[in-house]
Order: C-alpha cells, then sequence, then structure tokens
C-alpha cells in the first residue's frame, strides 16, 4: 500500500485524488450491506466534486481492472454515463432516500419504504358504461417488442464474444472466429434486418387489425449516438410502413435515448444546459409515427415526453401509449435531487386524464407502455401510484400491454395485496416477449380480441427458433402455443370468458400445486432456450412476481440476495442475464459487477492499485 500511494500521488500529482482513490478501493472492498454502500457514495460524491473527469477516471480504471468489463465497454459506457452519475452525486445527500435508492440497483440497500402519496383522481361517475360480450367474432392483434435492430450487424463476425451485444465488427475483434454470426441472427446478438423483414412478413400475413409495439427499437450498444438513435428508429418505421398495411402504435423505450436510460426530467431544467435533453426523441417519434397517428396525439407526443392516446381505427377503444421511463430505475435523472417527485413529466397526469375521456365518452382503453410495472426495476413509488389509476379505471382499462423484460409473463393486481385471490383480483398486463433473439429465441403475441368488451380471448406465440436447422436458410415463425388452450386446459374456463386477471390467478394456483405446468411456464417464458432450473425458493418469488403488478409486492429483496450471495457455498442468483438483456450496460451495472468482484476478493486491493498505476 505504501508503494502505491508514493507512485499514485507522483503519477496523478494530487494528493486528494490519490487518498480519495484509496478510500474508494477501500469502500468497494467493504460494500456488502447497505450502509456500506452510503459510505461508498460519500466517496463517489467526494471525487464527483473534483470534477466529472475524475469520477469517469477513476470508474473506468475500477471497471478495468475488476475486469467488469472488457476495456472498451468500460471506458465508452463510463464516459458516456459517468458524468450524469457525476451530477446525481453532487446534487445528493449520501445518506438520503435518494442515495438509498441507488444503492438499491447495486443491490446492496433495499427499495426505501414507499412515500406515500394519493394520486388526484376524479371521482368515478354513478353510471359507468361497461359493454357485455355479445359473442361476435373476435379480430386480432399483433404485439411485438424490443426488436433492438442492430444496424452494424455483420454476418459471419464473432457472435460469442465477450462484449453485451455480438456479431459486429469491433476494433478488438480477431481474425479467428469461433461461432460466426447467422444470416438471420444469433444468440448474444441483436436482430438483423433480414430477421426483422422476415417478422414483418409474418405480421402481415396474420390478418390483424392493428399492431401495438411497446417499444425498444434501439439494438443493446453501450454508447449509442444522438445521430444514430435517430437513424435507427426512422429506418424502422420507414420499414414497418412500408411493409405492413396495417396501423401500429407504439410506445418509447429506455434505448431510445443516448446514453441509453437518460431522460432527463422537467423537475430537473438545468438538465438542458447540460446538453442532455431526450425531447428529440419525442419530436422524432412524433414525425415518425404520424402515418398511424391522428394530429392531436402527435402533439400530445411532443408535449407530454411520448405519450398519447388514439382511437384504434374502427374501434371505440382508446389506446393509451405512456412514456414509462420516468419509472425506471436507471434513468440517472430520477435521482437528480433528495426531493421525491411524485409524478416525474406528468405521465400519470395524462393517464388519469385520458382515461378520465374515456370513461366519460363509454370507451375502453388499452395501456401500453414499456416498463412492466410490477418489474424488479420499476420504481416502487411510480408503481404505487400506478396502481392507483388501475384500481380506480379497472371498469374502462380493458388491457394492459408492456415489454422490456425480453421474457414472456405476465402480472395480476388486486384490490388488496394483503389477500391475492382470484375474486380480489382486478387486472391483468401481458408482457410481450422479445423479437430479438439475444438470450431467447424471438417471438412475438397475436391476440383474440372481443369486438365489444375489447377483452383477450386467446393469446398465440409465435417463435422463430434459431436452433430449427432450417432457421439459417428462411426462418419460420411457428405457432408455439396457444394461452387458451395450453393454461385453460389445466383450469375449468368457460368458452365465454376471457383471458382476464382471475383467470391467470387461477393458473398460478396451478402452478404452486403442479410442477410440471410451473416449468411449462418458465420454459414459455424463454422460448426453450436456456431455461434455468428454478428451484422451490425460485419457484415461490416466480409466482409472486406473477401475483404482483405492484412492484413492491414482487418478493424481489435485492440486498437480501446480494447478502445470500455472500455466504460461502451459496450460488448467486444470477441477476446478470436480466440485466444484460433489457438494460444494456449502464454505470451502476459496471459498479455493481465490480463490487461484487472486489467485496468477494476476486481482486484484491493492491492488485487494483498497481493496476491503475500502469495505465
Ligand atoms: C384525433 O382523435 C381523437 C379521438 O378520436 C379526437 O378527439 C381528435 O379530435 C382527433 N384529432 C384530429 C386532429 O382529428
Ligand atoms: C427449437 O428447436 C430445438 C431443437 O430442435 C428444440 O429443442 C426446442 O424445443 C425448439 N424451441 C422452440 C421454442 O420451438
Ligand atoms: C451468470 O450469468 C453469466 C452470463 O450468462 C455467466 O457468465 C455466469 O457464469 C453466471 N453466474 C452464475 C453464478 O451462474
Amino acid at each position: 500500500m505504501y508503494l502505491f500511494r508514493i507512485l499514485f500521488v507522483l503519477s496523478i500529482a494530487s494528493l486528494t485524488l490519490g487518498n480519495i482513490f484509496d478510500d474508494l478501493l477501500h469502500d468497494l472492498k467493504a460494500a456488502i450491506t447497505c450502509g456500506a454502500c452510503h459510505t461508498l457514495a460519500v466517496t463517489l460524491k467526494g471525487i464527483a466534486e473534483l470534477g466529472d473527469a475524475a469520477l469517469v477516471n477513476s470508474v473506468a480504471a475500477v471497471c478495468k481492472a475488476t475486469k467488469a468489463e472488457d476495456d472498451d465497454v468500460c471506458e465508452g459506457t463510463v464516459q458516456e454515463q459517468g458524468p450524469i452519475l457525476a451530477r446525481v452525486l453532487r446534487n445528493i445527500s449520501p445518506f438520503g432516500e435518494t442515495s438509498s435508492k441507488l444503492c438499491n440497483i447495486v443491490q446492496l440497500c433495499d427499495q426505501p419504504p414507499i412515500n406515500i402519496y394519493t394520486v388526484p383522481l376524479p371521482a368515478p361517475a354513478a353510471d359507468i358504461r361497461i359493454p357485455t360480450s355479445q359473442g361476435r367474432q373476435p379480430f386480432k392483434v399483433v404485439h411485438i417488442s424490443d426488436v433492438h435492430v442492430d444496424r452494424q450487424y455483420l454476418v459471419g463476425t464473432e457472435s460469442e464474444c465477450t462484449k453485451p451485444i455480438c456479431c459486429r465488427k469491433y476494433a478488438d475483434s480477431t481474425s479467428d472466429v469461433r461461432v460466426p454470426a447467422g444470416p438471420f441472427g444469433s444468440y448474444q446478438c441483436d436482430t438483423p434486418d433480414s430477421l426483422l423483414n422476415s417478422l414483418f412478413k409474418q405480421v402481415e400475413a396474420s390478418g390483424s387489425a392493428f399492431v401495438i409495439f411497446t417499444g425498444d427499437v434501439v439494438e443493446g450498444m453501450w454508447t449509442p449516438e444522438v445521430g444514430e438513435i435517430l437513424n435507427d428508429i426512422n429506418t424502422f418505421n420507414d420499414e414497418m410502413l412500408g411493409a405492413l398495411q396495417m396501423p401500429v402504435f407504439s410506445t418509447i423505450g429506455n434505448h431510445e435515448a443516448a446514453p441509453a436510460n437518460s431522460f432527463p426530467t422537467s423537475d430537473t431544467p438545468a438538465a438542458d444546459a447540460t446538453g442532455y435533453d431526450a425531447q428529440y426523441v419525442f419530436d422524432a417519434a412524433s414525425s415518425e409515427w404520424a402515418p398511424w397517428i391522428n394530429a392531436t396525439a402527435a402533439e400530445q407526443l411532443k408535449h407530454h415526453s411520448g405519450s398519447y392516446s388514439v382511437i384504434a381505427p374502427g374501434t371505440n377503444l382508446r389506446i393509451i401509449s405512456l412514456n414509462t421511463v420516468y419509472w425506471y430505475n436507471l434513468n440517472l435523472w430520477i435521482y437528480d435531487s433528495d426531493e421525491q417527485h411524485p409524478d416525474p413529466n406528468g405521465i400519470m397526469a395524462f393517464a388519469v386524464q385520458e382515461l378520465q375521456a374515456a370513461e366519460e365518452a363509454g370507451q375502453k382503453a388499452w395501456i401500453i407502455g414499456h416498463m412492466p410495472p410490477g418489474a424488479p426495476d420499476t420504481l416502487h413509488d411510480q408503481s404505487n401510484y400506478y396502481d392507483q389509476i388501475v384500481q380506480r379505471y379497472q371498469h374502462t382499462i380493458a388491457g394492459h400491454f408492456f415489454g422490456h423484460s425480453h421474457l414472456d409473463q405476465f402480472e395480476i393486481a388486486y384490490q388488496d395485496y394483503e389477500k391475492r385471490t382470484a375474486d380480489n383480483a382486478v387486472a391483468v398486463s401481458w408482457i410481450a416477449p422479445s423479437v430479438t433473439p439475444r438470450n431467447a429465441n424471438g417471438a412475438f403475441k397475436v391476440y383474440e380480441v372481443d369486438p365489444d368488451t375489447y377483452d383477450i380471448m386467446d393469446a398465440h406465440v409465435y417463435v422463430a427458433n434459431l436452433s430449427d436447422p432450417n432457421f439459417d436458410t428462411e426462418p419460420t415463425w411457428h405457432l408455439y402455443y396457444s394461452a387458451r388452450e395450453t393454461y385453460g386446459a389445466l383450469v375449468d374456463i368457460a368458452p365465454s370468458e376471457p383471458l382476464g386477471p382471475t383467470f391467470w390467478h387461477r393458473v398460478t394456483e396451478k402452478f404452486e400445486a403442479d410442477d410440471e405446468a410451473f416449468n411449462m411456464y418458465t420454459r414459455f417464458m424463454q422460448r426453450d432456450y436456456d431455461v434455468e432450473p428454478c428451484d422451490a425458493g425460485c419457484k415461490k418469488e416466480t409466482i409472486c412476481g406473477l401475483r404482483a403488478m405492484r412492484s413492491e409486492d414482487n418478493c424481489v429483496t435485492d440486498s437480501t440476495l446480494a447478502r445470500e450471495a455472500k455466504k460461502p457455498g451459496t450460488t448467486p442468483r444470477n441477476s446478470t442475464a436480466y440485466y444484460d438483456s433489457c438494460e444494456g450496460t449502464g454505470v451502476l451495472h459496471i459498479l455493481a459487477k465490480a463490487i461484487g468482484a472486489m467485496s468477494s476478493g476476486q481482486v484484491s486491493e493492491n492488485f487494483l492499485a498497481l493496476y491503475v498505476l500502469t495505465r
């Protein structure tokens, strides 16, 4: 350590930074509790106060030394996102609630208790009109999500590289390719244009009335640039417009901004001055989606941070598209202050306004958005407030549709979360599998929709199986399963009963009693790819997650798991795959990996110090 100090001081020529960096190494190693994470926050804040560059350089060095990612991934991610983290750290107390929320992301603190807030809601009218099914022929709607088209996908490059996405030519790519990128896609890679075209053909042939797309056009690159984002959004919409005769109603995903997940909130107006502003995303979406939405909706998109509402043609159904990235725990701008803002950018107020209008007009509504409200990475506060809206408008909302997790899932909301029973179930969210084959076979859903109630009567999932020997010649999207046929066979369901919250609750009861039924669900979730065995504890947690459209109730307590993981002889729960799939590589993700490596003793402080010196 002594040698390190001397050399460090000589090379950096700053005693302050030397000492602080020494503290940082110590704090990373000690970060196994929530309290220790707050101590780490003190040190990181101290570094951030020396300037953005100090934080960027320190975190990048730690990333490389702990091999959290490849060197170029460390550099790129931290260069892009580090300045936002530095700003956040300068603006908050290391011991406050916001700091605890940051520590939750690195899995060391639980999310703080809910900040009680009552969403302003108009009282329901006495005579809300609730249409009943006339038993008419259902119509079809396609649900696609998380396409992540990689415009730099290159056939023949390495598909099993060490970076967050492969199948690209990187500066450090070697010429000996072990597993070459296929013509239509590879596991570990995002969607090539060829697979996207194949998808569009299948969607067009499905005979659907319209498409809902729940976000994430842009590939999972760790250093997206504004020009690239705009090009990705533009190309995707142009191709879709050319390929599909039906309208498409889309939502904004967390990858639709540069840096990824970076959507400054209107509570931090100074964000504009820093050069960060996501308005370009909303402006682009407003013009790109204009062929499918009317002028009112296109204006809403610009002025409500990417949210809008439309009546689906020929229906009495209002589709309300919400930009949910302000409820996402990796949008660093949420943490820019110690003050807690219940409704960043007024997305909930917008939802209430549109739902109230639907209720008054005797319409049904569908909510489409990117973040599933019950997901572990949806902030507890915002999820709790959104749940109040779900409860209030339960008779108007006929469907909730989300993406982001890349997994084929559902989440049930209850009138009373203390009593999660079939009788108490009030709503269900449909979460679409990803189109991108990164970590699972690409898939999409086709719903059968009752034309009077707009309830979902069935969902057919189509999969392009990368393990199919013909996949590299011409992918086929085969019918994988029908939800009504497979799950309906497990519980009694009358032909006229929709696949609503009560039905899905009964399915979860069947899962509890029957391992085979439950295992079928986990296979479906991943489309048969790399299905990890799920033991009794995992099963319990998974079912709890299905019974939670409110994230505070999903049974995921990261800090407990992190502590468990550090006990000798236990296997840490592997959240790496989850984070890699939906979030891309972020600066906090890197810190979490570095903390893991340091605190478990995989990388010693001395090694790290020497590493820093030699670079
Ligand atoms: C767009 O559609 C909504 C819902 O039908 C309607 O209220 C609004 O007037 C329409 N706007 C335009 C410009 O046609
Ligand atoms: C894909 O094909 C493989 C190999 O034939 C098979 O084991 C797997 O079940 C298939 N997956 C799906 C989703 O059809
Ligand atoms: C977690 O997943 C990553 C990526 O799939 C893998 O490399 C790693 O070995 C896994 N860790 C554990 C403990 O299973």
